[in-house]
Formats: structure tokens, sequence, C-alpha cells
């Protein structure tokens, strides 16, 4: 098997991940700048951002907070609600809006908003199908009913299925996906379905979480699953089908919003996104397919140009740092303090 020293790749783009705002964003966007041409801003933010007006006001905080010189362009998403009219959608498209964001009421962090029943939004998805806006989805049920491991599997018969017949149109990506059955399902869906893989979810099951004791960096929504999930994740990317595409969900939170009785969902990946999944195509022996997934697919689908530039990792182990600031506290990276093989020059 081949033993590269080096990677140079086509500069990729992060198909979804949360910067948060004010000093927070400035703590964090750093990293994804440096590493990533553009990125899909998640919505989610306190209040969430549910009109146009609202994306170009966030999109412009996240240009003041860039590094000098940085060539990064964030692609600004909106929080889809029940209540999201259907003219904003030809505002949010003139406004440079890419895609809105589903999320089930309750499902994850800064949800509380979401969408109740996805029948409700359906005069503004025919607007977006019909303007050319993509739908992302955090694919789990909230029915308190269903097992948590269960989620996203149901999330495909109750909310997948009947959204995909009634819109057949609708660009839809699902986000983070975790699971064999949502792998399977976006395999066999056709040209307008898609999805993002995150790292933590090609490199580690839901072992990772209770190993030697609780380990809150680890929970992140949709929660790590079993080991046949995680493979099945992986032969998905293996495969080099264009439908699967580069997404971190890096989903930064303050240590002492993890490290305590009720820990918030999310893994901060950003500062080294490549690196984590160079590491997980490596272990598949993949890495002949790393280029398409990161860097081709997920404009390929959004229908934007490919990035230029190039980037290149190296072989050449380093340590994580232990915590980074945070705005006025500290964030811990997943996989603190421990060595990476591979590092971004
Ligand atoms: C995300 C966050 O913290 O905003 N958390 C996470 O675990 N992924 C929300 C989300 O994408 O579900
Ligand atoms: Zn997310």
């Amino acid at each position: 098997m081949s033993h590269p020293s080096s990677l140079t790749i086509t500069r990729p783009d992060d198909w979804h991940l949360h910067l948060r705002d004010g000093a927070a964003l400035a703590s964090v966007l750093p990293c994804t700048a440096r590493q990533f041409g553009r990125a899909i801003v998640m919505p989610n933010l306190r209040p969430p951002i549910t009109t146009a007006a609202q994306a170009l006001a966030y999109r412009e905080r996240i240009l003041a907070a860039l590094p000098e010189g940085a060539d990064f362009q964030p692609l600004m998403t909106l929080y889809l609600t029940d209540l999201t009219p259907a003219d904003e959608i030809k505002r949010a498209r003139d406004a440079g809006v890419v895609a809105l964001k589903l999320y089930p009421a309750g499902a994850t962090t800064n949800s509380d908003a979401g969408v109740t029943d996805i029948r409700k939004t359906y005069k503004t998805l025919e607007a977006m199908q019909r303007e050319g806006l993509l739908l992302l989805v955090h694919g789990e049920v909230t029915d308190p009913d269903i097992d948590i491991f269960d989620r996203e599997a149901v999330f495909i018969d109750r909310v997948m299925q009947p959204l995909r017949r009634d819109m057949p149109e609708l660009k839809v990506v699902f986000e983070h996906i975790t699971t064999r059955e949502a792998a399977q399902y976006v395999a066999s869906a056709g040209a307008f379905t898609a999805a993002t893989v995150t790292p933590q979810h090609l490199l580690y099951n839901r072992n990772a979480i209770f190993t030697g004791g609780l380990r809150p960096h680890y929970y992140c929504l949709p929660v790590l699953k079993r080991e046949v999930h995680r493979l099945a994740l992986n032969a998905a990317v293996a495969s080099g089908n264009p439908r699967f595409f580069l997404g971190t969900d890096s989903a930064p939170h303050a240590s002492q919003i993890k490290e305590t009785s009720v820990c918030g969902a999310g893994c901060f990946t950003a500062l080294s996104a490549l690196e984590l999944y160079a590491e997980a195509f490596e272990a598949i022996q993949a890495l002949d397919k790393f280029e398409a997934f990161a860097s081709f697919n997920g404009p390929d689908f959004y229908g934007l140009p490919r990035n230029t530039g190039k980037v290149t990792l190296q072989r050449q182990p380093w340590t994580l740092p232990e915590v980074l600031p945070f705005g006025e506290a500290q964030i811990k990276p997943l996989r603190a303090g421990e060595t990476l093989s591979w590092r971004m020059s």
C-alpha cells in the first residue's frame, strides 16, 4: 500500500459549520479560514437567523472577524421555522443565501424554534425548489418514545421519504449522517439528495463517549453510533459516490459547557479538520477519494464553482493543544493533547 509523505489537494470547503457570534466567532473563525475556501454557516444562533436581512448582517460580522488577507467566503443559510414566509425565499436568494436548515423542534442545540411538522413549511419548500435554494436537514425525529440511537433511521421513514415524494426536485442535504440506514438511503435516493459526513462519525463509534469514564468532548448530535454504522459511513465515502461530501459540523462550546452535569452537544474539530479526515481516509485506504470528497462533490452538488487554490498536508506528527481561547472562555478541540499524523502546512 502506498504511504505518501504529503498530500496536495484542491482547496476544500466545509459544507456544515457552526461559527457562533461575537468573541466566540472571532476565536474559531481563523481555524476554518485557514483550511477551507468556503463554509456553509449554520443559522442556529440565539435568536436564530430566520430572515435574509439577518443573514446579511451575520455575514458582515463574519467578514469583519476574518484575519487580514484570509481567502474565505461564508455561505449563508436561514433557519427554517413553521412560520418562514414563502416570499422570504426570493429575498434570501437575492441576498446570496444558498440554503435553509431544517431543525426538527428540540432536536439539538438552539433548535427550539425549529419545525414542528414539515407539512407546515410546504409553501416555503416549494418556493425553494423554484428558486434553487437547498434544504439542509438535521435528520432526527424528536419523539421521546424513540430511542436516541434510532432517531435518524426513524426520521428517514417518517420525514425523508414523504418529503422526497412531495418535493422531488428540491435539493436536500441529509446533514451529518451517522447510520448505515442513512448511508443506504442517500446512496439510493437519486440526484437531488446528498449527505455530509463528519470526521468524528468516520473515526469513532459510541464507545468513544464511554472509554474509561464519560467523555463529554465526544458527545455531539446526532450521537456517535455502533461500529457497524461507522463502517457503513466509511464504505460510503470510500465508494467515491459524489453525493457524499465533507461537512465537519464543528460545533464549539466553551469547556465549562462541555464539562458539566448537562453537557452541550458538539465536537470542536475546526482546528484540525482536514488532518482528521485524512487520517480516516488513510485508515480505509481511500486517500485517492479524499480530494473529491473534500473539494469537488460539495460545490458540484450545490451548483457552485470548485475552488482553484491548493492545500498540502504533510505526514508530520504534531500534538494538538489542550485548550484554545474561546472569547473570554476556553475550548478543547477534539483529541486535545493527542498526536495526529497529518499536518496542514
Ligand atoms: C450543534 C451545535 O452545537 O450547534 N451541535 C452538535 O452536536 N452537532 C448543533 C447540531 O448541528 O446538531
Ligand atoms: Zn451542526
